[in-house]
């Protein structure tokens, strides 16, 4: 079944954005954040054991919706769908990747960082998009001030936010979601931390208020 964006943004207040390296650990890491009150994941394509992790994932942790990170290039749509992958996020807009995606059944949350980036996922047929990277394109100020320009358009931001600030994006009315390596830091991961990722989550999900919603 192909998943819409906005429902995958819907699921939490949270996207934990990993890295990880070896493939084995992305079970107990997905497991981890599901304890934590979090149940979607994205991989980033940023090691070579990234698609080897979301297979397994997919294959152990099924109440977890996976995606991969840091899609780039048309060419790897079949890995990631062969991965099992639930959806890609790009860090920017290209707009033949986002009619490769939607060829493929893929579904995408691409990046924009101007209201100009904005207008051209729009007119592409997009209503759910990444803010990135959040902090350096003016925080929750500036994707405030999309706000009443753009109003049929819904946001992840993502880059440099932590747990203390997502509070200010996602009481925006045009946030969902916010992700960020923040609950799952790659040191984290690297030392098999589950404990870590568990309260981080916790925390970010007591925060706001939010945990996951299922179904
Ligand atoms: C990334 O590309 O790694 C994400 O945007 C996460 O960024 P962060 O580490 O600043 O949360």
């Amino acid at each position: 079944m192909t998943l819409a964006v906005r429902y995958i943004l819907s699921r939490g207040p949270v996207i934990p954005v990993v890295t990880i390296d070896d493939a084995t650990d992305g079970p107990d890491l997905a497991r981890a954040l599901l304890e934590g009150g979090i149940s979607v994941i994205e991989v980033t394509m940023r090691t070579p054991a990234a698609l080897a992790a979301v297979r397994a994932i997919r294959d152990t942790v099924p109440e977890m919706l996976a995606g991969v990170g840091t899609l780039l290039d048309p060419g790897r749509i079949g890995d990631v769908l062969a991965s099992g992958a639930q959806f890609a996020v790009s860090p920017g807009l290209d707009l033949a990747l986002v009619e490769a995606c939607r060829e493929a059944g893929l579904p995408l949350l691409p990046g924009i960082q101007t209201v100009s980036e904005a207008m051209a996922a729009r007119r592409a047929g997009l209503d759910t998009l990444k803010f990135f990277p959040a902090k350096a394109a003016g925080g929750p100020g500036a994707l405030g001030q999309i706000h009443p320009v753009l109003p049929e358009l819904k946001f992840c931001p993502t880059g440099g936010i932590g747990a203390a600030d997502a509070k200010s994006y996602l009481a925006l009315a045009n946030v969902l979601c916010v992700g960020g390596s923040f609950p799952a830091p790659t040191d984290a991961i690297r030392a098999r931390d589950w404990k870590t990722v568990r309260e981080n989550s916790k925390t970010v999900c007591s925060l706001t208020g939010q945990g996951f919603r299922q179904g």
